[in-house]
């Protein structure tokens, strides 16, 4: 048995526009780095090499309640140091939050040589996203645990499926504003007109055989949200100018990562990708907001072990 364990764990997008809750793909960037140790002290001590001033009380920290969940399933475990350095900023809408919970339970599952089941780290993954935004949601922590595009068919109880999906390439642009997920759950309309339902589902299967035929047009004209989106957009400045100067520019579609601030686009190549960088650029350098972008992949394989 080895003694200790390092791995990446993925940025995420979830949602995908139209999936609210259950559709989420893994990013190849940003990542975390953790890395979990048996140690001789008995417990669990939790560190931050990076600057975020998180919590390290572990009931307290994501990837301490989550490890803390897994760990009441195991026997006689021994003592563990995680030492977390977050590459994934807190609030971007990138699943920060997701990438310490189920990058935590996956280093333990392997360090402690555990056969859980991906069910069971989804599981223990979700009281970590407790902390974080007070509800359990798996749309990050599932693509995070498995890689590429994932669905939540049902989360009680869990049902996942992986998605096959076709090459894309990704941008993303993280205007550096907060948008904090319980407000952005908080102000979203409770009940649902059929016909918006109507089109929201058509939307959520269109896009789902998209992934699964690699049929880039079906994805893109999927990429449609009647019911969050109205809502939540307002909240992010730019957002519809983002979305119109990248369409314009060859991006299949896209709309709001997670919950927000962040915006990404999917493509079909990297020139288009790249193109939709400069439009997302040229957006908040005219508003004056300091924003972050990205040009990545979608990652299929989800947390990587490096040592
Ligand atoms: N599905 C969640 C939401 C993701 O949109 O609130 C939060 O990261």
């Amino acid at each position: 048995m080895r003694n200790i364990i390092q791995i990446k764990s993925p940025a995420t997008i979830a949602n995908l526009v139209c999936g609210f809750d259950i559709l989420g793909l893994a990013l190849e960037e940003p990542y975390d780095i953790m890395t979990l140790e048996v140690v001789e002290k008995p417990g669990l001590e939790i560190i931050h090499t990076d600057n975020y001033q998180l919590p390290t009380i572990p009931e307290d920290n994501v990837a301490g309640a989550a490890l803390l969940a897994l760990l009441d399933d195991v026997k006689n475990a021994p003592g563990l140091k995680l030492t977390v350095e977050k590459r994934i900023k807190p609030g971007s809408g990138l699943g920060s939050s997701a990438a310490s919970a189920a990058g935590a339970v996956m280093a333990a599952s392997k360090l402690l040589d555990h056969d859980f089941s991906n069910e069971d780290l989804v599981k223990f993954a979700m009281f970590g996203e407790k902390v974080a935004s007070g509800v359990k949601h798996a749309d990050n922590i599932t693509p995070c645990l498995l890689g590429g595009v994932t669905l939540i068919r049902s989360i009680m109880p869990l049902d996942i499926v992986k998605l096959d999906a076709p090459d894309l390439h990704i941008t993303i642009v993280h205007p550096q504003i907060e948008v904090k997920t319980s407000d952005a759950r908080q102000i979203l309309k409770k009940e649902v007109q059929l016909k918006m339902a109507i089109k929201q589902w058509g939307n959520i299967a269109g896009l789902v055989a998209g992934f699964m035929k690699g049929d880039h047009a079906l994805i893109g004209r999927s990429l449609e949200d009647a019911i969050i989106e109205p809502v939540r957009s307002i909240l992010i400045p730019g957002f519809d100018e983002v979305k119109f100067r990248s369409k314009s520019a060859g991006a299949l579609g896209g709309g709001i990562s997670g919950s927000g601030p962040s915006i990404f686009m999917l493509n079909k190549d990297i020139e288009t990708a790249k193109a939709v960088e400069q439009e997302m650029k040229g957006v908040y350098t005219k508003i004056g907001i300091d924003f972050k972008t990205y040009v990545t992949k979608l990652n299929t394989e989800g947390i990587k072990i490096i040592e």
